[in-house]
């Protein structure tokens, strides 16, 4: 099945012409989206459309667009793996559902997720039981829909590249299943990420959907190091938002590729009011990159290294200790697992 989707994505129909130019300004995003919603209307007809909304980028404007073409015709599933950042979900359902006016299933699978990955320490096992309950949850669902002709996908070029190249299978929307019967709807596949930012914005979108900055699909889990506990993960939820709301605040957002905690499985002592305390360590890592192929550290004001430490050590149960990582790619990834 790998292959025919190689097969598939080597056509010529996915293939960017040369002379398509970089979409860079709003008039050229809006003739985008005029062509793209005749296209989607001649494409769907009367059909009906599902879509995963996981509230990235590509998902999120994908179905801005097909909301844009065949409004109720799209019906979006956003499953909540109970590893999203927080206010996700609820963004994503409050742009989608409140705003755009969308039929949106939003699904808190939470509790499915966690039990499963209760006690499992070992990444790739994890990042398996994420993706395979994902699918499972997403299938059981759309089951429930009659009639279903197109499955909308937020495939972007790079995908398509990767996937025609060999690099990595393609495994935009966490991994959907590949026997799908359905009629692919891919509007973004031959943009590139900057882009499909700009059509984003366009749309109407919020800005910090637009601009979210990348976020892996086993989400908090692979920043939650080794057997996931609910304590834990809240704490990562937690120190991730004061670090998130403190770059913001610094204007570092807009400067800094990704930026994110981690709180490892480990404890240290430390003192809290006046009394000995054995906490997690967070872990704190900023890094700028143009492929992720390699990184580089973002070399942060002291300061404001100091006032992140105090908020999370103070403001977060259960930690009581901040580490900077100054590790560059190679030999550190990215990502913790
Ligand atoms: P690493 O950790 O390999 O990450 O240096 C490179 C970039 O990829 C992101 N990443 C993922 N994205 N699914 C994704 O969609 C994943 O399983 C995944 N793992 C890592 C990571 O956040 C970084 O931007």
């Amino acid at each position: 099945m790998a292959d025919q989707r190689s097969e598939y994505y080597a056509s010529s129909e996915n293939i960017r012409p040369d002379s398509m130019a970089r979409i860079e300004t709003k008039e050229q995003a809006d003739k985008f989206i005029d062509e793209q919603v005749d296209a989607l209307r001649k494409q769907i007809g009367d059909g009906k459309v599902l879509l995963a909304l996981s509230g990235g980028v590509d998902s999120s404007v994908v179905a801005a667009l097909l909301i844009k073409a065949v409004g109720k015709q799209l019906t979006c599933i956003h499953v909540n793996h109970g590893l999203m950042r927080k206010g996700e979900s609820e963004m994503v359902v409050d742009v989608f559902k409140k705003q755009l006016g969308a039929n949106l299933i939003y699904i808190d699978a939470t509790d499915r997720f966690l039990d499963l990955l209760a006690g499992v320490a070992e990444p790739e096992k994890k990042r398996k039981i994420i993706g395979g309950e994902f699918i499972k949850v997403f299938d059981e669902e759309a089951a429930k829909i009659d009639g279903v002709g197109f499955l909308g996908q937020g495939t972007i070029y790079p995908d398509i590249l990767e996937s025609k190249d060999g690099i990595k299978a393609h495994h935009n929307v966490g991994g959907l299943p590949e026997d799908v019967k359905l009629e692919l709807v891919e509007p973004l596949k031959l943009l590139f990420k900057d882009e499909v930012r700009v059509v984003g914005s366009a749309l109407g979108l919020p800005d910090e959907m637009v601009n979210r900055q990348p976020f892996p699909g086993p989400g908090l889990g692979v920043r939650c190091t080794g057997a996931i506990t609910r304590d834990r993960l809240e704490a990562v939820r937690e120190s991730d938002a004061i670090l998130r709301e403190e770059f913001k605040n610094a204007g570092l957002d807009k400067k800094v590729w990704q930026y994110f905690t981690v709180v490892p499985d480990l404890k240290a002592t430390g003192v809290k009011d006046g009394k000995r305390a054995f906490e997690w360590v967070c872990i704190i890592r900023a890094v700028n990159t143009t492929d992720a192929m390699t990184a580089t550290i973002e070399r942060i004001d002291w300061e404001l290294l100091e006032k992140i430490s105090y908020r999370i050590t103070h403001e977060v149960k259960g930690i009581n200790r901040c580490a900077y990582d100054i590790t560059a790619k190679p030999t550190g990834t990215i990502e913790f697992e």
